[in-house]
C-alpha cells in the first residue's frame, strides 16, 4: 500500500473531444516532471467544494505532460461541471496520483470493449498493445457517433476497431465478440455499470475467467450486505483498538479518532484507501481488489469493507 502524493498542477491544453466531452493536458504547475505511469492509471482531481473526482490517464505515459477526459455528466456533482465550465487554460489544479487498479496484464491477445468516456484507459492500453505488436481487438459503443471521444483516431487503426454508435446499432454485441475471443486473449472493459455487469454475466456464461473492468460507479452487488454487524479494529502501531458500529464505517471511525485516511471516493471504487491487512479477514465491498487480492486477504478498502460480527481486523496504521 503506498502513499500518493497531491501537487498542483496547470492546465496547459483544451480540446473539445466529442459531444459534452473535453480532454485537458496538465503540466506540473512548479514546471518540475510529472511523476511516471501506466496504461489503466488514474489521478484524483480536486474540485471546489473539496471533495474528489478520479479520471483515467488517457495520453502517452511517455509525453511531460498527462491528459484526461472530462465527459460533462447530466446529474454532475459539481465535478464535471466544474471541469467543463471554469476550467480554462492556465487554470491550476490540484491532483493526486497516479494510482493503477486496471492494470494491463500480459496476454496473447487483447479483446477490449469500451464504452461511451470508458474509452479512456483503453485508448492508452491499445498503444501500448500496439506497441509490443500483439492481437488486439477494439468494439467502442456509444449513445451515437457525436459522442464518441477519439473517434477517428481509433478509426483510423483499421480492422481491428469496430464503432458501435448505439442510435444505428442497438446494444454492443458482446455475446458475440466474447465467443470470438482467443481462448488466451484477456478480456477489458470500461463503461457505464449495465455493460460492465453484462460482460461479467458473459463472460461467466462462455466458461471464461472474469474480465478486468474498471468502474466509475460501485458494482450493484459491492453493498450487499443487508445487515452488517459490529467488530473491532486493532491499530498495529499505536496498539489502540476501536470498536466499529454497524452503521460505521473503519474510515469514519479513524478519522473521528484523529487517524486521518487518504481517500477519494469513499465508495469503494478508486483505491485511495487501501489499508493493509495484517491479521483477521476482511468482508470486502470494494470494486477495485481482485478475486487474488481478496484470496490473499492482506488489504481492503477501508471506506467501504468490514469484518465479520464479533471478529477484529489488525490494521497496518
Ligand atoms: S476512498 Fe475510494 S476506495 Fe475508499
Amino acid at each position: 500500500v503506498t502513499e500518493v502524493a497531491s501537487f498542483a498542477a496547470r492546465v496547459a491544453e483544451v480540446r473539445a473531444e466529442a459531444d459534452q466531452v473535453r480532454s485537458l493536458r496538465l503540466v506540473r504547475a512548479d514546471g518540475g516532471d510529472l511523476p511516471p505511469w501506466t496504461p489503466g492509471a488514474h489521478i484524483d482531481v480536486a474540485i471546489p467544494d473539496g471533495s474528489q473526482r478520479q479520471y483515467s490517464l488517457c495520453g502517452d505515459p511517455d509525453d511531460d505532460s498527462w491528459q484526461i477526459a472530462v465527459l460533462r455528466e447530466q446529474n454532475s456533482r459539481g465535478g464535471s461541471r466544474f471541469l467543463h465550465e471554469d476550467v480554462v487554460v492556465g487554470t491550476e489544479l490540484t491532483v493526486r496520483g497516479p494510482r493503477n487498479h486496471f492494470p494491463l496484464e500480459s496476454a496473447d491477445s487483447y479483446l477490449f470493449i469500451g464504452g461511451g468516456i470508458g474509452i479512456t484507459p483503453l485508448r492508452t492500453m491499445i498503444s501500448e498493445v500496439r506497441r509490443r505488436g500483439l492481437p488486439w481487438r477494439l468494439v467502442y459503443g456509444a449513445r451515437s457517433r457525436s459522442a464518441m471521444a477519439f473517434r477517428d483516431e481509433l478509426d483510423a487503426l483499421g480492422s481491428a476497431v469496430t464503432i458501435w454508435p448505439q442510435d444505428e446499432h442497438g446494444l454492443l454485441p458482446i455475446v458475440e465478440e466474447i465467443a470470438a475471443a482467443g481462448p488466451g486473449a484477456a478480456i477489458y472493459c470500461c463503461g457505464p455499470e449495465p455493460m460492465l455487469s453484462a460482460m461479467e454475466q458473459a463472460c461467466r456464461d462462455a466458461g471464461r475467467p472474469d474480465p478486468f473492468l474498471e468502474r466509475f460507479a460501485p458494482a450493484p452487488d459491492s453493498l450487499a450486505d443487508a445487515d452488517p454487524e459490529a467488530f473491532e479494529i486493532e491499530l498495529a502501531r499505536s496498539g489502540e483498538v476501536f470498536p466499529i458500529g454497524e452503521h460505521d464505517t473503519i474510515m469514519d471511525v479513524l478519522e473521528a479518532n484523529g487517524y486521518p485516511v487518504d481517500s477519494s471516493c469513499r465508495e469503494g471504487i478508486c483505491g485511495t484507501c487501501e489499508t493493509a491487512v495484517l491479521a483477521g479477514t476482511p468482508i470486502h465491498h470494494d470494486s477495485v481488489l481482485t478475486q487474488a487480492d481478496y484470496d490473499r486477504g492482506d488489504c481492503m478498502m477501508v471506506c467501504v469493507s468490514r469484518a465479520p460480527g464479533g471478529s477484529r481486523l489488525l490494521l497496518d496504521r
